[in-house]
């Protein structure tokens, strides 16, 4: 299975300050070098977290394919047919949420998507639509034009968190059944929200003949801090004492 990259929290430390560091700019770059797939950021409505300028200074830099995540508004098909990303994932977006619940509801707005989509069709980017596992947001997804679904894990995520591993795995089943569903009608699967160290093993084991890539964030940066906190403390403490 594929790899894509979710900077988009590397921005939230930043923004906790609204300083330079961190910069998801340098993580897309050290995600590219350690042999991630693909980039993933969501550009907000709110820019709560990644700004526009590290849209297009990830775009500029990484020479793998770029996925920007963005709710159907009107500004941000102005940016994507700006900035050019490889794929673009539609997403739902309300802004007191923490981050995105449940999938983009396809079947309510097919006809607006099917026109909004059009020019960013006709410029050659990807569409992708992150939408729960369910055959009439498939079919809904394929009406508007879509080249690929990927399938929101949130709800599986949640169940193994909790231990309720039963339920987990009868999620995974829904989701194996919906991914063999879009592929039989030519659409690509992705798959993505909430897969961390823990949860992601089993999705794999279950999933990696009908899923094709993971888009992975939080997780990643909260071991990225993990990880990297003694060495950043003992850098600190070299730094004072010379
Ligand atoms: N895929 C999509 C479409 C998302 O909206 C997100 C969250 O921004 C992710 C994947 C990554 O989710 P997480 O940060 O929970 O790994």
């Amino acid at each position: 299975m594929r790899l894509g990259v979710n900077v988009d929290h590397v921005a939230t430390v930043r923004q906790a300050r609204r300083t330079f560091e961190p910069s998801p700019v340098f993580a897309a770059l050290i995600a590219q070098q350690a042999g991630a797939d693909q980039i993933t950021l969501h550009l907000r409505e709110d820019r709560r977290h990644i700004q526009d300028r590290d849209l297009e200074l990830i775009k500029e830099l990484v020479n793998i394919p770029v996925n920007l995540e963005m709710a159907p508004t009107e500004e941000m098909r102005e940016i994507a047919l700006r900035v050019r990303p490889d794929r673009i994932t539609l997403v739902p977006e309300r802004r007191e949420e923490i981050t995105t619940e449940g999938g983009l509801d396809v079947v309510s707005m097919k006809e607006r998507l099917k026109e909004y989509l059009k020019p960013l069709k006709e410029a050659g980017i990807e569409i992708s639509l992150f939408i729960e596992p369910d055959k009439e947001q498939i079919e809904a997804s394929l009406y508007v034009g879509a080249d690929a679904i990927e399938i929101h894990t949130g709800r599986y995520a949640n169940l193994w968190n909790e231990h309720r591993f039963e339920e987990a795995r009868e999620e995974l089943r829904r989701i194996r059944e919906a991914a063999i569903y879009a592929r039989e009608r030519g659409l690509r699967v992705y798959a993505g929200h909430g897969l961390t160290y823990h949860n992601v093993k089993e999705f794999v084991r279950e999933l990696k003949d009908v899923v094709e890539e993971l888009n992975i964030g939080h997780s990643i940066v909260a071991n990225a801090v993990i990880f990297g906190f003694e060495r950043a403390v003992k850098e600190m403490i070299k730094l004072i004492n010379t």
